[in-house]
């Protein structure tokens, strides 16, 4: 198969977790005959210091000309703590997400039996987790509008919309790949205070109809914050909005053992984005420490949703469940005896290699 893949490493450590997913495409290349072709594009800080935007033109085209995308990681301490700041890196993401029209961001959750005792949360309540986050990406209050100062600066406003269809595109998503599993589906929302959650709610509740097979239920946020540590095993497919999906993922992945483990696809009408969830980690930028899973895993992700290539995907996952289980990990999961993330990276693509040699 011949596929063009548009390469963004971004900002801080995406640069390096990236080159370990390269590695891991690279390796099956070879062992499955393909033929990728990759072209790298600037965006975040690091496109803002070239061109003063953080999603320039150029890169919107080379995402616009590709197959499928894959991102590092986007943000810049210097801009952190500058609320006045004209342009900001993560501008960039957002701009990428609503000009690509990404509008559902899937984050899986799962634990790894070899990393149950570095998660904060007890082994008995972790052991077997395995749900999936669909995280709608293009709307609600990330991008309402108006939004704003006050004309004399002293309140500011944000606005969540949410239209029928934004929510429709999504929630087909979330039953047929619930349908592709245990067949439940939890919405999760604030429709006893929200006028947006009830448009989700009822919109969801409609289209229920339409799968019989598939067991809803509705989740308030607040809630399923609190049953996502409590009993992470009662989820197998989440429908929520987009701020919804931002807090609840990155408290999901204390499951994992390590926020580095998890990678996440945001499905667009066009193409395809697939990223870790997460961000640029600037204190350990350059010291070649980051944890590269997240990114190799999303490089497993763009392999199986934009190529439909599933054999190639559970290569690479199964190569980097080979390198945790035998503690070939990055101190972020082992203190005591880290590898860098180079040495990781080459494992994995060692490991796939070798386990498709004849
Ligand atoms: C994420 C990130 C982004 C978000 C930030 C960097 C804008 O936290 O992808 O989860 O809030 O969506
Ligand atoms: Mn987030």
């Amino acid at each position: 198969m011949k596929k063009n893949i548009a390469i963004l490493p971004g900002d801080g450590i995406g640069p390096e977790v990236t080159k370990q997913a390269l590695k891991a495409l690279q390796s099956i290349e070879e062992s499955f005959g393909h033929e990728f072709t990759y072209k790298e594009a600037l965006v975040g800080a690091a496109a803002i210091d070239a061109t003063g935007n953080p999603f320039p033109e150029e890169t919107e085209n080379t995402c616009r000309e590709a197959d499928a995308i894959l991102f590092g990681a986007i943000g810049d301490p210097k801009y952190d703590n500058d609320p006045k700041a004209k342009v900001r890196p993560e501008q960039g993401l957002l701009a990428m997400r609503k000009k690509l029209n990404l509008f559902a961001n899937v984050r899986p959750v799962k634990s790894y039996d070899a990393l149950l005792s570095k998660s904060p949360l007890k082994e008995s309540i972790i052991q077997g987790t395995d749900f999936v986050v669909f995280r709608e990406l293009t709307g609600g209050i990330y991008f309402g509008q108006p939004r704003g100062r006050s004309e004399d600066g002293s309140s500011a406003f944000d606005t969540c919309n949410y239209s029928k269809e934004e929510i429709t595109r999504i929630a087909k998503l979330a039953f047929e790949a619930a349908g592709n599993r245990s067949k439940r589906l939890t919405l999760v929302d604030k429709a006893n205070v929200l006028a947006t959650s009830r448009l989700w709610r009822e919109t969801v509740q409609e289209m229920a109809a339409d799968y019989p097979d598939i067991e809803l239920d509705y989740m308030f946020v607040d809630n399923a914050a609190m049953k996502i540590i409590q009993n992470p095993k009662g989820f197998d497919v989440v429908l929520t909005e987009n701020m919804f999906g931002d807090i609840i993922t990155d408290e999901a992945s204390v499951i994992a053992g390590s926020l580095g483990m998890l990678p996440s696809a945001s499905i667009g009408t066009e193409q395809s984005l697939f990223e870790p969830i997460h961000g640029s980690f600037p204190q350990a930028a350059g010291k070649n420490l980051a944890n590269p899973f997240g990114a190799i895993l999303s490089a497993a992700m763009l392999l199986e949703y934009s190529f439909g290539l599933v054999e190639e995907s559970k290569a690479i996952q199964e190569a980097v469940l080979k390198a945790v289980e035998e503690g070939f990990v990055t101190e972020d999961i082992n203190s005591d005896n880290p590898k860098t993330t180079e040495e990781v990276g080459d494992k994995v693509a060692a490991y796939i290699k070798e386990a498709l040699a004849v």
